[in-house]
């Protein structure tokens, strides 16, 4: 079979980055053990706030230097625990976010930082985050929701 150059390179420069992404994503799955978020966590939709977690939304002292955040997401809220919806985070602190919603499935995202969920009904998303830059981060819905979706957000302000 006679191939031509050029179709032979491409099949080389094909071959070779199909390797390299496979080793790229065996690396960080097997070696560094990265993983997509958990969804595999379930309760029911309609008693949220009746499940331990949700009961009392908001930010916990967990351990030195770390937090458990809880929040509670429905149409068009995020309730944070806090009557002015803002959330006041040491800055170097690792949080462990945990959060769900009472209706439709919302988004869930800290815009500048790597936090980016999809909340659905039934599930708790979970996400570890270090805020290691202080600043006003803006939690924001980024999945559409309904009439109030684009008023749905949130303040988290990482403080030194
Ligand atoms: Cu909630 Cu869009």
């Amino acid at each position: 079979m006679n191939m031509h150059k050029y179709e032979k390179i491409w099949i080389y420069f094909g071959s070779a980055t199909l390797l390299f992404f496979l080793i790229v994503v065996g690396v960080s799955a097997f070696y560094m053990g990265s993983k997509p978020p958990s969804c595999a966590v379930t309760l029911d939709p309609e008693r949220v706030r009746e499940h331990a977690l949700f009961e009392e939304p908001g930010l916990k002292q967990i351990g030195d230097n770390e937090y458990q955040l809880t929040i509670v997401a429905s149409a068009f809220n995020y309730d944070v625990g806090t009557d002015d919806k803002v959330v006041q985070i040491p800055k170097g602190a690792t949080v462990h976010i945990s959060s769900t919603t009472t209706d439709v499935i919302h988004g869930f995202e800290i815009a500048g930082t790597n936090v980016n969920m999809m909340l659905e009904p039934g599930y708790i998303s979970t996400y570890t985050n270090t805020f290691k830059n202080a600043g006003t981060y803006t939690l924001v819905c980024n999945e559409y929701c309904g009439v109030g979706h684009h008023l749905m957000s949130a303040t988290i302000e990482v403080v030194e």
